[in-house]
């Protein structure tokens, strides 16, 4: 996993949590790196769940929860930091429809190591239906993408969840 989504995950900690929890969870979670990364940066998916567990634990927090609120928070950071991805797009939908596409076949060329899930979509009259793939199971991540979206576009959207597969690697949203 990229160090941009950890550095992000740490500065979501210290923002909504403090520092003091941002310190407690990097010395209470097993970490081969140590707890330092860089944004071009490599790291084991691993240590993300361990540091999503861990966070839960302290905070006494479901961890779909500590998920989706990082998806915002990194809506916002791709919002920032690449916003030539973000001109022209006026719905969520269009947004969205780009993901598979384009936006992360585009992130792949930068990060040839970047480990992506696939999007399945399919535009209905008012509504759209995403499915998610990754074996690295972050669906409720995407979601909080998702949401995110519709928020940047003042779109106001309702979204079912259905688990395709148990172990969370196939997710349906059906997006209204
Ligand atoms: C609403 C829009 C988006 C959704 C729903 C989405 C979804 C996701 C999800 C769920 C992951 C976690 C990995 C996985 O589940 O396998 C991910 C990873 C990632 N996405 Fe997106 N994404 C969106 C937009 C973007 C944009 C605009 C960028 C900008 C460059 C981007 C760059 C990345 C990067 C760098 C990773 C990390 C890959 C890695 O760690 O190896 N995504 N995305």
């Amino acid at each position: 996993m990229k160090g941009i989504v950890f550095s992000e995950f740490m500065d979501m900690v210290e923002e909504k949590f403090g520092l003091e929890t941002l310190d407690d969870l990097i010395e209470s979670t097993s970490l081969k790196s140590g707890g330092s990364y860089t944004a071009v940066g490599t790291y084991p998916h691993e240590e993300m769940v361990n540091l999503v567990i861990r966070l839960g634990e302290l905070k006494n927090i479901p961890i779909s929860d500590l998920l989706n609120a990082f998806g915002h928070h990194l809506f916002d950071t791709f919002y920032k930091n690449y916003p030539g991805f973000f001109t022209g797009v006026s719905h969520p939908f269009d947004l969205l429809e780009q993901i598979d596409n384009h936006i992360h076949v585009e992130v792949k060329k930068l990060y040839p190591d970047a480990e992506l899930p696939r999007f399945e979509t399919h535009r209905h009259e008012d509504s759209m239906t995403m499915i998610y793939r990754s074996d690295r199971k972050m669906a409720d991540l995407a979601l909080g993408l998702i949401e995110a979206s519709a928020k940047k576009f003042n779109t106001p959207l309702n979204i079912e969840t259905t688990l395709l597969k148990e172990d969370g690697s196939e997710v349906q949203f059906k997006i209204s």
